[in-house]
């Protein structure tokens, strides 16, 4: 029998505090708990113990050279453990936090090897989560927080997907229902001379540059077992074990055409449209309508994921969403999910 970690209701707007006391107690004794926050839930322990740090890589499945973000409560919280602080960190930051956006910054020498996985910099976000800030706050050190799954699965967006992806290898699980957002957080490189984005959000390219000007394009990585500046390195991620297929909206036809094929084998099938209702000649077994706006898409679109392979879908047809970018992040993680590796 698999034994079943800790949960714990609370309330996502004014959490209880003897249940946050509790979490941090856990984590002050080197525990994890997986909180929630806007985007994703997290993996939680203390950003400043390298022990935390490796029971979390552990926890995950991930490989080392893959760097955390610290989380804060505040923006001084963060500048306390940068070396620098650029101006277009300040604009950002200012504008953006709490929120889904992560800042990558010059260390002080307090953060730890362990969480960067070496580079000279880390990732900082100030989550927009009453249940993340109070347990930030609770504990009095940022706390290092990877999205609470098993590396290159889905991220999760209830409990319960955290339960089931991470077992017991999470000591406690703060459970304050399906998070806003949806999808991780934008992760943009302010210590060079021009902000860079590493990984897509749903804070898009547009709103950042509107911002800070220009942003440049990520440098490739060059050796395999270098540090990995943003997962976007790793081609499959966020995948989903169902079979992932992208097409477009003109090619319904053919997949109608394969749809039946495929049901005719017996198999189970499910689909992603960019409408709200399914269409009536549709016949794969599981559907999801998550309509024509980004934002509620992506909050929606992790849980379809989890749901397609908790009902045992062995395919996942997904319609190509439009193309501006209000859904570059979207596209992203469906291009990740659709990858073969
Ligand atoms: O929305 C989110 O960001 C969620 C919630 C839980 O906060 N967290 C999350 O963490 O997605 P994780 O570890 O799955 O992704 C962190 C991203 C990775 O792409 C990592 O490579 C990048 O941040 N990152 C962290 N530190 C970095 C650094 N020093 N340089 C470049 N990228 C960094
Ligand atoms: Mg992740």
């Amino acid at each position: 029998m698999t034994r079943r970690p800790e949960i714990i209701a609370v309330d996502a707007e004014s959490p209880d505090d003897e249940v946050i006391a509790y979490a941090a107690g856990i984590i002050r004794g080197g525990g994890l708990v997986a909180m929630p926050t806007e985007t994703v839930y997290g993996l939680a322990g203390s950003a400043l113990d390298p022990a935390s740090i490796a029971r979390i890589y552990e926890a995950k499945g991930r490989p080392r050279h893959n760097p955390l973000i610290a989380h804060v409560a505040s923006l001084p919280q963060a500048r306390e453990l940068a070396s620098e602080w650029p101006m277009m960190a300040d604009e950002l930051a200012s504008r953006f936090w709490p929120g889904p956006l992560t800042l990558v910054l010059r260390r002080k020498a307090i953060v730890p090897d362990a969480l960067t996985a070496g580079l000279d910099t880390f990732g900082a976000r100030v989550p927009d989560h009453a249940v993340a800030l109070a347990l930030i706050s609770a504990c009095g050190f940022p706390l290092a927080a990877p999205s609470a799954n098993r590396f290159t699965e889905v991220s999760p967006v209830t409990a319960l997907q955290v339960a089931r992806g991470l077992g017991k290898s999470v000591d406690l699980i703060l459970d304050a229902g399906r998070t806003r957002v949806g999808i991780e957080s934008t992760v943009v490189d302010v210590s060079g001379g021009r902000p860079v984005i590493l990984r897509p959000g749903m804070i898009s390219r547009t709103t950042v540059e509107a911002v800070v000007g220009p942003t440049g394009r990520p440098s490739p990585v060059k050796r395999e077992d270098e540090a990995r500046p943003a997962p976007g390195m790793i081609a499959r991620h966020y995948a989903p074990r169902a079979q992932v297929v992208l097409f477009e909206r003109g090619q319904f036809d053919d997949i109608q055409r394969d749809v039946a094929t495929r049901l005719a084998a017996t198999e189970k099938l499910a689909m992603i449209l960019c409408t709200l209702s399914q269409p009536r000649d549709l016949a794969v077994q599981v559907f999801f309508g998550l309509g024509e706006d980004a934002a509620e898409y992506a909050a929606h679109l992790y849980d379809a994921f989890h749901a397609a392979d908790e009902s045992g879908c062995s395919t996942l047809y997904v319609e190509r969403p439009p193309l501006t970018p209000e859904w570059d992040a979207i596209h992203d993680r469906l291009r990740r999910a659709a990858h073969p590796e």
